[in-house]
């Protein structure tokens, strides 16, 4: 639309576990007002502490998106609508649906109103064939439905690069620890959901065995890793930029509950793995984020002891 200028910021799935921070992230540094949230939810289900531009919108729907997208001057998209591992394995059509279909309707907007994108890739695009410190470059080959909607996801970012010049940019994020928001039907929920029971119920009952151990990073640090990398500059940036592996921890789940024990007396954990330990053994133990520290620079700031302390004082807080 003519006079519109094109500063604002859309986030799809703004509701969820990462956008729930990141929107105030990105209020914090651009300005509350040039910040939309979006999710298919009600915003009735907002938090109260998270005001500011709001839309019910479903990735789904290319018209809507190009339409607010128009008008009201949105130069950047933070897509993150999606179905996590859990709940796009009961939902294989579904997940393929809107983590696919999602992510070329909002590919598609970029297109037409020349939008930057920011597509989060995950460490469910390596399979049981991937290096257990998985490398950057290697075969994908995930055997998880969501994983294959990330590899897609990928590579549907490197043709729209290729074939139409979106910047479009992704990390492949590993489980993400945090309080402001549930985790959102993931396999790595469990690091999660532990900190609540600990502090509520002194007990857990751990979804997956205590020897599985993934790549984990806390939600500070990969909100920190999203802004970074959407403000390297492009010539920094390779043929990764579609899904970058990051540096973050790798621990156990018995290291985890172990670490918790240490500040909640008489923690207990117990366990009992269900499906989703099929999917944790798919996925690498560690992956090697070197790519991204020589591109734009990435390193934590938060190893498993702080991520505890951080984790166990912000739901104290918030009880
Ligand atoms: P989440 O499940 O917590 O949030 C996703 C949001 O998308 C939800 O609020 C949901 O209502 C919304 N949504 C679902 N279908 C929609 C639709 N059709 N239209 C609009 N909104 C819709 O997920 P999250 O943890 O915040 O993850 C965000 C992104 O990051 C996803 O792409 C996910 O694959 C990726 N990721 C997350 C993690 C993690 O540990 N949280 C790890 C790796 C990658
Ligand atoms: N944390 C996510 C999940 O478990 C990985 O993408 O689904």
């Amino acid at each position: 639309m003519l006079g519109v200028t094109k500063e604002k910021i859309l986030v799809t799935g703004a509701l969820g576990q990462i956008g729930t921070e990141l929107v105030e992230a990105l209020r914090d540094k651009h300005g509350t007002s040039s910040v939309i949230a979006s999710d298919i939810r009600s915003v009735k289900e907002q938090k109260t502490t998270r005001q500011g531009p709001y839309v019910t919108l479903d990735v789904l729907d290319t018209d809507s998106i190009i339409k607010l997208c128009n008008d009201e001057g949105v130069g950047t998209v933070y897509h993150l609508a999606a179905l996590l591992s859990a709940t796009g394995e009961k939902n294989p059509e579904l997940c393929r649906k809107v983590n696919v279909g999602g992510t070329i309707s909002v590919f598609e907007a970029a297109k037409k109103c020349s939008l930057r994108v920011f597509s989060p890739s995950s460490i469910a695009v390596f399979g049981p064939d991937a290096p257990k410190h998985a490398p950057q470059i290697t075969d994908l080959n995930p055997s998880t439905i969501y994983g294959e909607t990330k590899v897609r996801g990928e590579s549907l970012a490197k043709e729209y690069l290729e074939n139409y010049g979106i910047d479009v940019r992704g990390i492949r994020y590993p489980g993400l620890i945090s309080y402001k928001a549930p985790a959102g039907g993931g396999t790595t929920d469990y690091a999660v959901e532990i900190f609540e029971a600990a502090i509520n119920h002194g007990h857990y009952e751990c979804f997956v065995r205590p020897d599985t151990r993934l790549p984990m990073l806390y939600m500070d640090d990969a909100i920190k890793a999203t802004l970074m990398l959407m403000d390297a500059p492009n010539d920094a940036l390779g043929p990764s930029k579609a899904g970058y592996n990051i540096d973050c921890h790798s621990f156990t789940a018995q290291e985890l509950a172990d670490a918790i024990s240490q500040e909640v007396d008489g923690f207990k954990c117990d366990f009992a793995p269900d499906i989703r330990q099929k999917y944790a053994d798919s996925w690498p133990d560690s992956i090697d984020g070197s790519v991204a520290k020589e591109e734009w620079n990435w390193a934590p700031n938060y190893d498993l002891q702080e991520i505890v302390k951080a984790m166990l004082d912000g739901l104290s807080e918030e009880n």
